[in-house]
């Protein structure tokens, strides 16, 4: 393949970054089967794909003159065009008719023979990526319609690349291939649901590749690779999903395609991540769920984030500056803002203490309606520092007084390393919106010590895992929707064995704050032996299938995490970027 010359700025400007080609020419190479087949990039950028598609044609016996007819791309920015036009010009010495500055959702599939944009045998490429925060105006307007005319109903959270895809699926041809490079949000997003489903509507087979290790370190963005198979072609329809290591493995296709995991029609599971639906431990999981010995927290409680106060800086105090500045007891409420300030399963008046010895910040001011003198200089400071013009405070009246600041039961950490953790509220603090709050009015005082140390048992981690997302730094994020997901084990279960479980939670809260990993997995063994053997009644084996789905899905975020920090692209030979 001809290198790019690209000019780099270009480059930035696009949010282009630059992939390894074992990446690109595997995709084109399955794309593409038969020397008269024609095929679309609908976003080219600097036209990698177009030309590794040029090769491919050359290498089935296609003649170069009706090469120039049978590839086809566009992409918003000009520049991008005409590199393109120059790098396909080297490749086959013709200038494509068939190139155009253009917006892709504008763009409609036409029958007319000769047509650049006549249905094609292959859609490949790599759509851009731009988030919804950025995607707006217009353009995003027509992506949703375009994608509402062909059936998907996507939301106004939708990133471009779900109605993209829609689209790119106008342009096929029944049987036709299409091979594109994705955010890995196509697996597990909840915008992207409609998406899944559409796909497996219109195609005979859907394969996905993800990757063990990060593909485009640069770009902080994890892909996977989707190939669409037989548009409209059957009515059987076939989900196989495999994980690579890395890019190399795509040299060996059909080698990768064989080991998939294959689900046909009625079984496929709801995120397409190898892991989540396959295993004889998620098999388990779903039999607890169905037997409702396993319930959603929803059922019993409910997460939520915690307040919002739009500046921690200025509202959430030390004791010292509380006292400096002669706030009143009464407005203070006591409150954690960092997950480290919930170091364990439990948080207790003692453990409050020491935050206030510390001099850490732990006290929110939340004043009565009646300012006092020393609370009026407070909110004129504040004043000074501009926090009334920030957003959240803005958009509040009076700017300075905090909403929805509640005491929950128990507190969940949104953001986790191997262990997501459950900490019962005792001392009965606030939580600022770095946690989630999570109320579990309906769990008798008694039980809720027992309720805690249950959540610490594989089953339920194994729900956490599969509902949560995990994005290219390993940790596990659990919004408050995902987090009412989690299955917990039934309250009778828990009430049944409530004097051991309480014992249990004690342990862990110690073992948590040391930190020290081995003991903690070994506290989470004895509460499965508990829970799961003696409460739910699972075998030994059951249970062991359950820690290995698990250990596999956490293993699978800390493994990727490491590959991000330690994976450099040492090849640059093309650009396929991953931000349009
Ligand atoms: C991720 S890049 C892909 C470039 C190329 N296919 C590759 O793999 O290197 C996305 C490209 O989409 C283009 N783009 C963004 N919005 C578009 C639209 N509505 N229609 C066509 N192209 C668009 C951007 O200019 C950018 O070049």
């Amino acid at each position: 393949m001809t290198s790019v010359p690209a000019e780099r700025t270009t480059r930035k400007q696009l949010g282009a970054f630059y992939s390894p080609r074992t990446l690109v020419e595997p995709m084109v190479s399955w794309a593409i089967r038969d020397r008269r087949d024609c095929v679309l990039d609908p976003s080219c950028g600097d036209g990698v794909f177009l030309v590794a598609a040029t090769e491919r044609l050359l290498v089935l016996g296609a003649k170069r003159r009706s090469i120039s007819q049978q590839v086809a791309g566009m992409d918003l920015n000009l520049e991008a065009v005409s590199v393109t036009r120059t790098a396909l010009k080297e490749a086959v010495g013709f200038r494509s008719s068939h190139l155009a500055t253009a917006n892709f959702f504008a763009a409609r599939p036409t029958d007319e023979a000769g047509s650049p944009w006549a249905a094609v045998d292959a859609v490949v490429g790599n759509p851009p990526y731009i988030r919804y925060q950025d995607f707006n105006g217009g353009m995003r307007a027509q992506a949703l319609v375009s994608a509402a005319q062909a059936g998907v109903r996507l939301t106004q959270l939708t990133s471009s690349w779900a109605p993209f895809v829609v689209h790119a699926i106008s342009f096929l041809r029944p049987g036709g291939r299409l091979a594109l490079i994705l955010p890995a949000e196509l697996a597990h997003a909840q915008y992207a649901e409609p998406l899944r489903e559409h796909l497996l509507r219109c195609f005979r087979e859907v394969n996905v590749i993800s990757f063990r290790q990060a593909v485009f370190p640069n770009a902080q963005v994890e892909v996977v690779v989707l190939l669409a198979d037989g548009r409209d072609s059957s009515s059987k329809r076939r989900l196989r999903l495999v994980e690579a290591d890395n890019d190399g493995d795509l040299v060996e296709l059909e080698h990768l395609l064989a080991r998939s995991v294959v689900f046909d029609s009625g079984h496929q599971p709801s995120k397409w991540l190898p892991g989540f639906g396959e295993n004889a431990g998620v098999r388990c999981l779903d039999e607890l769920k169905e037997k409702g010995l396993v319930v959603p927290l929803s059922e019993t409680g409910k997460a939520n984030i915690g307040f919002v106060s739009g500046a921690n800086d200025l509202f959430v105090l030390s004791p010292a500056d509380a006292s400096m500045w002669r706030l009143p007891k009464a407005s203070l409420r006591p409150c954690v803002i960092r997950a480290r300030q919930i170091p364990g399963a439990l948080i207790t008046q003692r453990d409050f203490s020491a935050l206030r010895v510390a001099d850490d910040r732990c006290l929110l001011w939340l004043p009565r309606r009646r300012l006092t003198r020393s609370e009026l200089a407070y909110v004129r400071h504040g004043k000074r520092l501009r926090i009334q013009q920030r957003y959240k405070c803005r958009t509040r009246v009076p700017w300075y007084t905090v909403p929805g600041v509640m005491v929950p039961e128990a507190f969940l950490t949104y953001m986790s390393d191997e262990v997501p953790r459950l900490c019962l509220n005792e001392a009965r603090l606030a939580a600022a919106n770095t946690l989630l709050t999570v109320r579990i009015e309906s769990v008798p005082r008694h039980l809720q010590r027992a309720f805690v140390g249950a959540f610490y048992n594989s089953a339920t981690l194994l729900s956490c895992e599969r509902n949560g997302r995990s994005y290219g730094g390993g940790v596990l994020k659990l919004e408050p929707r995902e987090a009412d997901r989690m299955l917990l084990p039934a309250l009778e279960v828990v009430e049944r064995h409530k004097d051991d479980l309480s014992g249990l939670v004690t342990v862990l809260d110690r073992e948590l704050r040391k930190g020290r990993s081995g003991r903690i997995r070994e506290t989470i063994s004895a509460v499965d032996d508990l829970v799961l053997q003696r409460g739910l009644g699972l075998s030994a084996d059951d249970v062991r299938n359950i820690q290995e789905a698990r250990k596999r899905l956490v293993e699978r975020r800390l493994q990727r995490a490491k590959s991000m920090r330690s994976h450099r692209p040492t090849n640059p030979p093309s650009v396929v970027s991953t931000i349009g």
